[in-house]
């Protein structure tokens, strides 16, 4: 299954550097081409001879390399993926700083590969404060981690702390690279709103929310990552990739005409837009002037697009919506999918630091008509995208 990708295996300084000898094996017995790069640390743990046996190469050890001159830009951006376990307190907090100390730190910032951080240390050590942060950051990043276990750490203490099981870490690599190959949206039509909506008042003025788009520009990204064809109905002026079809729009009536043509023919419809619910029921033709006193304006509700969508949804289509709330998150999208009919909603509590609107990270509960619940930790946008469309393309692999 992982036949020719090019993994490189960093093994930082913890006593579970041993434990990295089994992965190595493993990863290689699956067919990959195994290079380790140790740091100084881990060879007080570990001898680099057993690597250079079982790796697919002799292991690298430094940025001072006979056989290659600038080593760690050639590993980092040769690999398919830079696997790191264990990963000690001190790589991590580096990594996250983007301080290149030595080579493994250094084919981490040069890679644009996935990569995979295994935490080993001390439970007094995984639970501080610092240590946290900076796999938050990195999460938040786009870093994928297999977190420790907890059990029997070096010194005969018990905890949470202990590197993850070798058959567990190289599953998850293998789900990764099999991931990063994955066009289970091939052929598909997908349709995706993203951004809130503006609603004049006047030629000047208008009502409008905090939704930066980000969320829908990263799921339509995604979805054509993995072969869907994608529509991005956005009321946000940032750019999108050249082969997704591109709408902009501005009001809500404007995004519910653009969808009338285009969401009838999709497979499936993601609706991340924070659409208005009200706007001015008419728009004065001229700036109004404060000189005239406070004005009055007269609201009245927009269509509810998502739920017309629903309402004349073709056999087959699956509708996304998006709850956006800042109380009894669960309850209010349970309710909003039922009254809504639609077959997935992806709720976020936007009062948490850091989540949703104006962010490039956000944390979600995706709910299913079918009963389903799915947590997506706090992560980017475009991880929390391939969650969704993740949810998605199971549902439609279903009968
Ligand atoms: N939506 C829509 N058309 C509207 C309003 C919302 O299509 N006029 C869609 C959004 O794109 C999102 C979902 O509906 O997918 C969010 O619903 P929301 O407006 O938050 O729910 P409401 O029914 O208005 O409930 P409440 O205001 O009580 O939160």
């Amino acid at each position: 299954m992982l036949e020719g990708k090019r993994i490189v295996l960093g093994v930082s300084g913890g006593i579970a550097a041993y434990k990295a000898v089994e992965v190595c094996r493993r990863l290689v017995d699956a067919g990959a081409h195994v290079i380790p790069v140790l740091t100084e640390g881990s060879q007080h743990f570990i001898g680099r001879t057993t690597f250079d046996a079982l790796g697919s190469e002799p292991a690298w050890t430094g940025l001072w390399d006979e056989r290659h001159p600038i080593p760690h830009t050639h590993l980092g951006q040769t690999a398919d993926l830079v696997l790191v376990a264990p990963a000690t307190a001190r790589v991590l907090g580096l990594y996250a700083g983007g301080i290149s100390e030595d080579l493994l730190t250094n084919v981490l910032l040069a890679t644009r590969a996935p990569v995979l951080v295994c935490p080993a240390m001390h439970t007094e050590m995984w639970e501080h404060p610092a240590v946290r942060d900076n796999l938050r950051l990195l999460r938040s990043r786009g870093v994928h981690v297999v977190e420790p276990e907890s059990g029997r750490l070096a010194g005969g203490d018990v905890g949470t702390g202990r590197l993850a099981d070798p058959a567990v870490i190289v599953a998850t690599v293998q789900q990764l690279l099999a991931g990063e190959e994955h066009l289970d949206l091939t052929g598909v039509r997908l349709v995706v709103t993203a951004g809130g909506t503006r609603e004049p008042i006047d030629p000047v003025r208008f009502i409008g929310n905090r939704s930066s788009g980000k969320q829908g520009h990263a799921i339509a990204a995604e979805a054509a990552a993995r072969g869907a064809k994608v529509t991005l109905v956005t009321t946000s002026a940032s750019p999108a990739a050249a082969e997704i079809d591109l709408v902009r729009v501005d009001t809500a009536a404007e995004m519910a005409h653009a969808l009338e043509t285009r969401a009838e023919h999709a497979d499936v419809i993601v609706m991340a837009a924070a659409v208005a619910d009200f706007r001015p029921v008419a728009v004065a033709p001229d700036k109004i002037k404060k000189s005239g006193g406070v004005p009055e304006i007269t609201l009245e509700a927009t269509p509810d697009i998502l739920a017309d969508l629903a309402a004349h949804r073709r056999t087959g289509q699956i509708i996304v919506g998006f709850a956006a709330e800042t109380s009894d998150l669960r309850a209010n999208a349970a309710e909003k999918l039922r009254r809504k009919g639609i077959d997935l909603i992806v709720a976020n509590d936007v009062s948490a630091p850091g989540v949703g609107f104006e962010h490039d990270t956000n944390e979600v509960v995706i709910l299913g008509a079918d009963g389903s619940v799915q947590d997506v930790p706090f992560a980017d946008k475009r991880v929390i995208a391939r969650a969704i469309l993740n949810v998605v393309s199971t549902l439609r692999s279903k009968p």
